[in-house]
């Protein structure tokens, strides 16, 4: 199964092309208004495809706890669309009460597990459809970290007993500016867990990689996704554009290729 993250940009031309996306993604956050537009255009959506719900400030990372006022929204969400699986980041967007707009990357500690199960405790008492986890990129490894990133990564998912949203593209940028081996870094997470993959295409500024999702996905990007299509145990995959939304039919095209690595290793 290979869909796309839904962007409204190009909702008129999704539904040209429908044919050729298995499912949306959706962002939750942006659902969260009750104006009727929204809403009209979520049960719409629904009515033509499987939605999975991603969040984007649940902050499963903070040691203070979850808001259970968004907890509530994410949840009023996921009832309306009904769907196999959510999906959050490894990571925190809120300290002390402060937003801090963006995802940052917390200290591999083990600590910071269970930080991550007690949140994802709280979480399960109100939503039951499982979450997925996602991994992000990082400028760098906060210094206090006491392991590496596969082994967080391994004892979270073992500890919480939650599965993996691999974001291919995060992995390729991280592995390209730490300069570790993105094959290693799958020998050492549980691939049975992963459950599904973003892609996108990444930028290099400076000999710096970014994540802007606003670019064709890169060759070494392809690479990455067929050698981690073969060598985990993954469903589904998400092309996740956000910006320089080209046409339709260009994303399309890279759907196709990505149905085309799964359908070689998965059938
Ligand atoms: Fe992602």
């Amino acid at each position: 199964m290979v869909g796309i993250g839904f962007r409204p940009q190009f909702k008129a031309e999704l539904f040209l092309y429908a044919e050729e996306v298995d499912f949306l993604e959706i962002t939750a956050d942006h659902f969260f208004t009750k104006s009727k537009e929204k809403r009209d255009e979520l049960m719409t959506l629904k009515n033509h495809f499987t939605l999975i719900p991603h969040g984007l400030n649940t902050s499963l990372g903070s040691a203070e706890g979850i808001d259970e006022k968004y907890v509530e929204k994410i949840a009023e969400i996921i009832d309306l669309v009904n769907p196999p699986y959510w999906s959050e980041h490894l990571c925190f967007t809120k300290a002390g009460g402060i937003e801090l707009g963006h995802l940052a990357a917390v200290p591999f500690t083990n600590q910071m597990v269970d930080v991550f199960c007690k949140n994802i405790e709280t979480i399960r008492k109100t939503i039951k459809i499982p979450l997925i986890l996602e991994n992000i990129t990082y400028n760098f490894v906060v210094p206090s970290s006491e392991m590496s990133e596969t082994a967080f990564i391994t004892k979270v998912v073992k500890d919480a007993q939650i599965g993996l949203l691999l974001d291919i593209t995060n992995l390729f940028i991280n592995a390209k500016n730490h300069h570790f081996d993105y094959k290693q870094f799958l020998k050492e997470i549980p691939t049975d867990k992963i459950v599904q993959f973003h892609f996108v295409g990444a930028f290099q500024k400076n000999g710096i990689w970014y994540d802007g999702h606003a670019h064709a996905v890169n060759d070494e990007i392809w690479e990455v996704l067929d050698y981690a299509t073969a060598h985990t145990d993954v469903k589904t995959m998400i092309l996740e554009r956000d910006e320089a939304i080209p046409n339709f039919k260009e994303l399309t095209n890279e759907l196709k290729i990505a149905r085309d690595i799964f359908k070689k290793y998965k059938t």
